[in-house]
């Protein structure tokens, strides 16, 4: 595999999927490792822009045009990857699983439609490896009562969120081999370590 991999972290609100990736910047930092961190959606200047426009909680925007806003934040985000793709390790918090986990299986939203502008959009574009943060209802519900702020997608109900961390799995059973999923709910010391060892061997 690649020795500058693109590695993406995804999972439901309160899976502390930042916080691991914040850890694993660290480690990088410390080795010297040249890399770019992105997140979704947001990640380059105009990402940013939209990030805002999606997220800010005075918006009413229906499910097909935060899809093609999530899409067209992406968009933006592509050309960031290809020039630092093979060059540098990239980071992503969030990217094409979180589309069709929150989009298709949350809100209903045309599988084939999502799927077809990922393609479209990433090209030749690899995903080598992606860690799923999981956690149960009550540590997401726990964990997001704590938040100062919460933006337009920390509201939802349950039923939605557990919608969309099983369609999370369904997505990582069609390519287990490319997936590590970490169970968020036990030890964050040991999940560290179990993900640093991972990053090891990628990098
Ligand atoms: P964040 O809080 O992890 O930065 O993510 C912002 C929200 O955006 C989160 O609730 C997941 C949602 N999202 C989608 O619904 N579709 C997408 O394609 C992406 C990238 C994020």
């Amino acid at each position: 595999m690649s020795k500058k991999p693109l590695i993406v972290f995804e999972g439901i609100e309160g899976s502390g999927k930042s916080y691991h990736l914040k850890n694993v910047i660290k480690y990088l930092k410390k080795q010297k490792k040249k890399f770019i961190q992105i997140r979704e959606p947001g990640g380059s200047e105009n990402s940013e822009k939209i990030r805002k426009l999606i997220l800010d909680n005075k918006s009413t925007f229906n499910k097909n045009t935060d899809l093609l806003l999530y899409l067209s934040s992406r968009s933006e985000n592509i050309e960031l990857i290809k020039k630092n793709y093979g060059k540098k390790i990239i980071l992503i918090d969030r990217f094409v699983d979180s589309t069709v986990a929150y989009q298709h299986y949350g809100m209903g939203v045309d599988i084939r439609f999502i799927k077809l502008v990922n393609d479209f959009l990433l090209k030749d574009i690899i995903i080598n490896f992606t860690f799923l943060n999981l956690v149960n209802s009550k540590n997401m519900k726990e964990r997001l009562f704590k938040r100062k702020k919460l933006n337009r997608y920390d509201q939802f109900n349950t039923n939605f969120y557990t919608r969309v961390q099983k369609g999370f799995i369904k997505i990582q059973n069609e390519n287990k081999k490319k997936y590590m999923k970490i169970n968020s709910n036990l030890d964050i010391t040991n999940n560290k370590k179990i993900i640093l060892n991972k990053i090891k061997e990628l990098v």
